[in-house]
């Protein structure tokens, strides 16, 4: 038994081609992917784990003659956490690449990891700009908040919005959602009150409201991560704004699709710029969304758990053009100028940068089939991050 089990992983290496020994082919391929699964984050780690998953159970899990393996880790949302499980990832599991990092101090805390590992780091959720800098090793297939926020400011302006008020969370990606949004806005002769920034944890938007409340703007603009837009709706309707005549519009981190339904009827009309729809209209998406649903008791794909799909969308090609060799550098080359389609549309990974290219659209939130979803009404194609050189 034994002797033949040898014989065929032997024929799987040779079939392999030159690339990989009888011993990496017997060594399964590991990915270890850290996550927020608990914590005020957690439905972050739901849908990528979920989406990781379904990819899967589509394509299998043998690449190149080599079995992958996931290791699914909880970081619970906190840094120093998602720090010591990459380190154990890395050096007691030996894994290959390192994926996940739900907000962006917990893929701050993690690139020395990658670096000194020489291990790719896949970030499948965090989206402040200055991330990739922090390591050569980090490749980036989530968004760039400067991306949605350039649109909604050109959007703000076209539309006859003259003062808009902004709000966001008070760390990386509320700063690059609210400085790109305001140089933008400004720049086309809009002007902006009033800048507020809330606590990320355990926020109380209610005092940032009421001076919103004061500041009569014609919008507010706002940014709170995936899995946050609930609180703030709630508070938001309890301060009666959405009866004030100040229109919400946002990035669509806040009518993230996973709990849209559950934010209620005073999000209709909602504008958002943002990556993905539910609702996005091609076959790809339809049967992502079905496929998806089944799988996980009715539960709607968000953003999250298309940028977890596209990881490992982005992984399975490494792998294969390595010829299923872990090589951190090479895996990290071969995830350079990578495209492939999503669920979200077209999706690139600038060779130059390693950051992601996508599609934005513009949408706004209505009832269809007695749901809320986000319905795109304008597409902007090939959206580089503004916040880096054009190369
Ligand atoms: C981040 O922490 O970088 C982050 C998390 C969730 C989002 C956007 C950005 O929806």
């Amino acid at each position: 038994m034994i002797a033949r089990r040898n014989l065929l992983i032997l024929a799987a290496a040779v079939l392999a081609g030159p690339f990989i020994s009888a011993a990496e082919a017997q060594e399964p391929f590991r990915v270890a992917l850290i996550l927020p699964m608990t914590g005020a984050s957690q439905s972050t780690g739901r849908q990528i784990d979920a989406a990781v998953k379904l990819f899967m159970k589509e394509h299998g899990d043998t690449v190149a003659g080599r079995k992958v393996e996931v290791l699914l880790r909880d970081d619970a949302g906190v840094a120093d956490t998602t720090r010591r499980l990459a380190q154990e990832a890395v050096v007691r599991d030996h894994v290959q690449i390192i994926a996940g990092f739900g907000l962006t101090p917990l893929a701050m805390s993690s690139a020395p990891i990658a670096t000194q590992g020489k291990v790719p780091m896949v970030v499948m959720a965090a989206a402040t700009s200055s991330i990739m800098a922090a390591s050569p090793y980090i490749v980036r297939v989530s968004q760039v908040l400067p991306q949605p926020a350039v649109i909604a400011a050109d959007w703000a302006a076209k539309n006859g919005l003259k003062s808009v008020v902004t709000l966001v969370s008070d760390y990386g990606p509320g700063y690059d959602a609210e400085k790109w949004f305001v140089e933008r806005f400004k720049a086309a002769g809009g002007t902006v009150p009033e800048s507020l920034r809330v606590p990320l944890a355990n926020p109380d938007f209610a005092p940032f409201l009421q001076r919103v409340a004061d500041a009569k703007p014609d919008a507010l603009y706002v940014f709170v991560p995936a899995g946050f837009g609930s609180a703030f709706a709630k508070q938001f309707v309890e301060r009666g704004l959405d009866k004030s005549g100040i229109k919400l519009i946002g990035t669509g981190d806040m009518t993230d699709d996973d709990l849209l339904n559950g934010m209620g009827d005073a999000m209709l009309g909602v504008v958002t710029a943002g990556p993905y729809s539910a609702s996005h209209d091609s076959a790809m998406n339809k049967r992502f969304v079905a496929d998806f649903k089944a799988g996980n008791g009715g539960m709607r794909p968000n953003f999250m758990a298309v940028f977890g799909y596209d990881g490992m969308q982005a992984i399975y090609k490494a792998i294969e053009k390595t010829g299923g060799k872990g090589d951190g550098l090479a895996l990290v080359d071969a995830m350079k100028g990578l495209s492939f389609e999503s669920p979200r549309g077209p999706v690139m990974i600038d060779a130059a940068t390693r950051d992601v290219v996508l599609n934005i659209y513009m949408r706004k939130v209505e009832r269809r089939d007695g749901e809320l979803y986000n319905t795109e009404f304008e597409t902007f194609s090939n959206v580089f991050d503004p916040a880096k050189p054009k190369p």
